[in-house]
């Protein structure tokens, strides 16, 4: 049977993002205990709550899908992890580096997650379409909550029509 390479291409791209969310489990802790700001150390804690939520949901999409949860290895959040755990050892600079780690994290995410919305709107999978655009919009309140000092122009901006968001 051929597979429509826009499922071929959704399903590897849940597979990538249900490891980022399995990497951000056990990573998001280091970042909470490494952060001091009340704001920052709530803002943080909070998205880690939502990311088992997100990984549950991908599980759901792959149940829906008939497709494998198989966890890629994702080596680019992995390597954000890495980065960000380093540079908290600077006391200095801890409170900006942490915020760039999680402003390039929830990025990576914002753009995989409309990737896949996108796919499944394509291919007619209302289902999968509708859990992943509720993690997408949570991505993009994650951002704005940890990133109060990004560039508003990059932040979230909803779809015409919609009520989507987009990266
Ligand atoms: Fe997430």
């Amino acid at each position: 049977m051929t597979i429509h390479p826009a499922r071929a291409r959704l399903v590897h791209e849940l597979q990538d993002l249900y490891a980022a969310e399995q990497h951000l489990l056990i990573g998001l802790p280091m970042l909470v205990n490494a952060a001091v700001p009340p704001k920052l150390v709530a803002a943080l804690r909070e998205h880690l709550g939502q990311t088992l939520t997100h990984v549950l949901r991908l599980e759901e999409c792959f149940s829906i899908l008939g497709a494998e949860a198989k966890v890629r290895h994702c080596d680019v959040v992995e390597a954000l992890l890495v980065e960000g755990s380093e540079r908290a050892k600077q006391p200095r600079r801890r409170d900006a580096a942490l915020t760039d780690v999680a402003d390039r994290l929830e990025r990576y995410q914002i753009t995989a997650y409309r990737v896949c919305v996108e796919l499944a709107h394509e291919l007619g999978e209302e289902a999968v379409e509708m859990l992943l655009g509720l993690t997408l919009e949570e991505e993009h309140a994650a951002q704005r909550r940890l990133c109060p000092l990004a560039d508003a122009k990059t932040q979230a901006k909803p779809l015409r029509g919609t009520g989507r968001a987009i990266g």
